[in-house]
């Protein structure tokens, strides 16, 4: 199974995207955290700096919105030709249409759950995703140490994608480092947000490539 290692911005120099974006040539794709301070108690940025992040790199974006309402603003961010765009369920009002919406724009969706959202609540909707997020931490901050719980609920939504034979990426978000990749992976994760683990790094591209190769070994 391939692995894929997107660093999370919200660890990176908000006044030097450029720069910082450049710095991590290795990665997958670019983890945008887009946060409005009522879904989550914290708050970045929105639609103009994401299209501006269009223009200064060619690495995928993969937004993840932590925001109220994303039935209205999810298909904004999709209409920007980023590579993907996450929401999360408990945001969402009608999280089939949010996610047709986004599809519509030629944009991979993606759902996101917290951890204090059941598995079962998203079980007969993973079909109709591209990807699905467990989060490993509460969201709204980067830095955070991952729970160990997670585990098991990462391994719930493998096996509900693997029941259905679907090609769903099923990625985790939060506290992911050298120290527990490993088992992330094992769990059946395949696409890993690292964002203090990979920015806080000397050297951002041996850390992404370490991150990638500790993923991919922990299956052998
Ligand atoms: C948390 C964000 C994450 C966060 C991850 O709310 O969604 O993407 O930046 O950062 P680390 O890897 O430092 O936990
Ligand atoms: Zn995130």
């Amino acid at each position: 199974m391939e692995k894929r290692i997107q660093p999370s911005i919200l660890s990176a120099d908000f006044t030097n995207f450029e720069r910082d974006f450049a710095s991590i040539s290795a990665a997958d794709g670019i983890h945008v955290d887009v946060m409005d301070g009522h879904f989550v108690p914290n708050m970045t940025f929105g639609l103009p700096m994401v299209k501006r992040m269009q223009e200064i790199t060619q690495l995928p974006l993969d937004v993840h919105l932590m925001i109220d309402n994303p039935d209205h603003w999810a298909p904004l961010y999709a209409a920007l030709g980023v590579f993907s765009v996450t929401f999360h369920l408990e945001a969402a009002s009608d999280a089939l249409a949010t996610g047709r919406a986004i599809k519509a724009m030629g944009t991979r969706a993606g759902l996101a759950i917290k951890p204090g959202t059941a598995v079962s609540e998203i079980e007969g909707m993973i079909a109709e995703f591209d990807q699905i997020l467990v989060m490993s931490v509460e969201p709204g901050f980067g830095g955070q140490a991952f729970m160990q719980e997670s585990l098991d609920r990462v391994a719930a939504v493998r096996s509900l994608i693997d029941q259905q034979s679907l090609p769903t990426w099923l990625q985790v978000d939060g506290g992911i480092d050298e120290t527990n990749i490993s088992a992330v992976s094992n769990a059946g994760a395949d696409t890993f947000v690292a964002g203090s683990a990979v920015f806080k790094s000397r050297d951002r591209n041996s850390q992404i490539n370490l991150l990638r190769e500790l993923a991919l070994t922990s299956n052998l």
